[in-house]
């Protein structure tokens, strides 16, 4: 196997007393959809967070492309690595277009063209419309809002994509676009990318592997089919109760069922 893009070896996370995370080991490969999802409080924003160095772990070992980020400047490992999350992060003073650029314009600001161009082919790809360049956040709506965060979390073309909850807020319809969007990004680029949920379908839709967490600690980490197939123990298995009440298939179908369910 390929080198992997994002290595955790034996990390813990405490605050004071309380273990969050108590002993987490995985990794990602180059091209992946990891999808996250769990109870809320188990660790999943905690590790998207140790990732780019947020968040510190209390012991153990995480590799960003094969070299530890204890030895890497973290602003550097950052410009490698895209953020996304829930809810308005975009400047509110600043412009569509200055909130896009604003990653870029830190790197090239003798270099408008190249700015420009990057703005232009990254609002193209999350859908938005060009003439929405000079409107203010508060002047779009929340899904737009959204689409820009995307677009500014890409323009930076990173190799990593982390996302936490990016579609939470918004209705199901542009949910669903969204959906189509990140996946059609994610086919085109080659990109690696995290992405925590808390909706089943999102998760078996839009991974390629999905890691179910539980108190800081994997439940199972495999393919959407695999996981419906196979669920590791109950508390993977309640999450797919429904995926699978639906299905009239024999056990070994219900992965491909639910598969096309969701993809229907
Ligand atoms: N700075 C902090 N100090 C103490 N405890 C914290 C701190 N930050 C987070 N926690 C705790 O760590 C646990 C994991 O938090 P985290 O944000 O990773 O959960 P999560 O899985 O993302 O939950 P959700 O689905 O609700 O977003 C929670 O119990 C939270 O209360
Ligand atoms: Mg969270």
């Amino acid at each position: 196997m390929n080198e992997p893009v994002i290595q955790f070896e034996h990390v813990t996370k405490k605050y004071g007393e309380a273990t969050i995370i108590p002993d987490l080991s995985f990794a990602v490969a180059r091209g992946d959809f990891v999808t996250i999802i769990g109870s809320s409080g188990c660790g999943k924003t905690t590790t998207l967070k140790m990732i780019n160095a947020l968040i510190a772990p209390t012991a153990g070992d995480i590799f960003v492309q094969g070299k530890n980020i204890r030895d890497v400047d973290h602003i550097m490992l950052r410009r490698n690595i895209g953020y996304a999350i829930q809810g308005s992060v975009l400047f509110p003073h600043m412009t569509v277009e200055q909130n896009i650029a604003y990653v870029p314009n830190l790197w090239n600001k003798n270099d408008r063209k190249r700015t420009e161009a990057a703005i232009d082919k990254w609002m193209a790809i999350v859908g938005l419309d060009p003439a929405m360049k000079d409107r203010f956040p508060a002047e779009l709506s929340g899904g737009q809002q959204q689409r820009v965060g995307i677009a500014r979390a890409l323009a930076a073309s990173p190799e990593i994509l982390l996302m936490d909850e990016p579609f939470g807020a918004v209705d199901e319809i542009t949910r669903s676009s969204l959906q189509d969007e990140i996946a059609r990004i994610h086919r085109e680029t080659g990109i690696t990318v995290l992405f925590v949920t808390h909706d089943i379908k999102e998760a078996l839709k839009l991974g390629t592997k999905v890691m179910i967490m539980d108190h800081g600690e994997i439940q199972q980490y495999d393919t959407p089919d695999e996981v419906l197939a196979h669920p590791a123990n109950s508390f993977v298995g309640r999450f797919f109760r429904n995926e699978r009440h639906i299905c009239t298939m024999p056990d070994d179908k219900i992965g491909e069922c639910a598969y096309n369910r969701v993809h229907a």
